[in-house]
């Protein structure tokens, strides 16, 4: 995995993260064939191999696996702001900006960080989205479009609303498990070149490499 923090020229995927020069990150990390879309805010976060995302994307204190997609204008964290002070506003903690001290309130930055969202392998994460503080969410999940998840979500479940619940899953128990176990998305590269059109047929996929 590489720290990222400046765009990449050209436009191309390949093993180096491609990363939109509008976009702004900080102290974050992603790995091989990894692109970052336009307008994104990326702050202290780990992305997966193969992971993507689109425009107008958040994503605070957080650890995304690979394979996982994740459309515009998708947040991921929504960063909480102390309510038992007297005001909610962030001067109490940002107080450089503000003029009000020479040191920042670390322990809220702190708390945000404690506070991280989990995502896993081969997650769909639909547009709009909205991922709260403290999630994880399950490998081969579907989140829909316009959801708000505020309780984690188990593998392979779709989830959709506000908040986001089940309507079902996208396999029976029996190959959720397998899938799991098989964990194709940690293949080295040459495997996954050899096996990449069985990637398109569940049945005969499972039958292969399910045991
Ligand atoms: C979640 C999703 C994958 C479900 O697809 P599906 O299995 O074909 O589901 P259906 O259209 O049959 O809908 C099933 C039920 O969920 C509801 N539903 C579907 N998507 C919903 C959503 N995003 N929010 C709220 N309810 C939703 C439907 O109204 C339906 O409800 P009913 O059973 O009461 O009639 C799809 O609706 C979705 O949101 N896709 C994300 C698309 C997207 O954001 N793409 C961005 C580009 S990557």
């Amino acid at each position: 995995m590489q720290h990222i923090h400046r765009p990449k020229k050209d436009s191309k995927l390949s093993t180096e993260p491609l990363i939109h020069e509008s976009s702004h990150i900080i102290n974050s990390y992603a790995g091989e064939w990894t692109s970052i879309g336009p307008y994104n805010k990326i702050i202290e976060s780990k992305i997966g191999d193969y992971t993507y995302t689109m425009d107008d994307v958040t994503v605070n204190y957080s650890e995304i696996g690979k394979f996982t997609n994740i459309a515009s204008h998708v947040c991921i964290n929504p960063v909480q702001h102390p309510m038992d002070r007297v005001t909610q506003h962030h001067m109490t903690y940002r107080r450089i900006d503000y003029g009000f001290a020479e040191t920042d309130d670390e322990d809220v930055f702190n708390w945000r960080r404690s506070n991280r969202v989990m995502i896993g392998h081969d997650v769909w994460i639909g547009h709009g989205a909205i991922i709260m503080k403290g999630v994880t969410i399950g490998t081969g999940a579907v989140v829909g479009s316009g959801s708000v998840v505020a309780k984690d979500v188990e593998p392979y479940q779709i989830v959709v609303g506000v908040p986001a619940k089940p309507i079902r899953a996208r396999f029976p128990q029996n190959t959720v498990e397998k899938l799991l176990k098989i964990a194709w998305w940690d293949w080295p590269r040459k495997v996954l070149e050899e096996r990449f059109y069985e990637l398109n047929h569940i049945e005969s996929f499972i039958e292969k490499y399910g045991e």
